[in-house]
């Protein structure tokens, strides 16, 4: 699959038809709310974990020398929480655009702190997509994320800001936080040099 999923997301899911829509957000989406929402709420999805295994060529990485950016894993015992936007329909025209780096809209079911669930959307980037690297051991991706800049700023800034507001909702991540411990770890090591 082309690593530019923007004109196929267009395809996907019939968005006029529905005045409001929740998205799930797991990664930028939950630091970076560049979008108009309606409402927010914390919520969680059932059988994904985060994974820096999607490259990343038009925001924290170039094509020539991409990052790498999270995406969801399928892992049917665990449960990744993030946060739920509703939003209209209308800003899927710019989502599609910031997501399309290998992205896929899917549709899943959202659980809400209140245990209500409710049909929603989330952005999956795929194994078959062409941006895909990929595994690696949290301190070689870490490395990886360290030595990586591109259009939206330093690669670590992702991880950083991600960790951060993570921490602000209460949330843990053992993959998110053991990367921006080595990423810290290096930091230091540099200013120490
Ligand atoms: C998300 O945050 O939900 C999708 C991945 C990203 O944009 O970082």
């Amino acid at each position: 699959m082309s690593h530019n999923t923007q004109a196929i997301n267009k395809t996907r899911q019939n968005l006029s038809e529905f005045e409001e829509i929740w998205l799930f957000g797991y990664g930028s989406l939950i630091y970076k709310v560049d979008f108009p929402i309606l409402d927010q709420s914390q919520a969680y999805i059932q059988g994904w974990t985060r994974r820096f295994w999607q490259g990343s060529h038009d925001h924290r990485g170039t094509p020539e020398k991409p990052g790498r950016v999270l995406t969801l894993i399928n892992a049917p015992d665990e449960i990744c929480h993030g946060m739920a936007y509703r939003v209209s329909h209308e800003v899927f025209d710019h989502l599609d655009h910031r997501e399309k780096n290998g992205y896929l809209r899917f549709e899943t079911d959202l659980v809400f702190n209140s245990k209500k669930t409710i049909k929603g959307l989330v952005y999956i980037a795929p194994e078959d997509n062409d941006a895909f690297l990929g595994p690696a051991s949290e301190q070689q991706i870490a490395q990886h994320i360290f030595n990586s800049k591109g259009p939206s700023g330093e690669n670590k800034e992702y991880v950083l800001k991600l960790a951060k507001a993570l921490r602000q909702l209460n949330l843990v991540d053992s993959h998110v936080f053991a990367i921006e411990t080595w990423l810290n770890q290096f930091e230091t090591e540099t200013q120490n040099n």
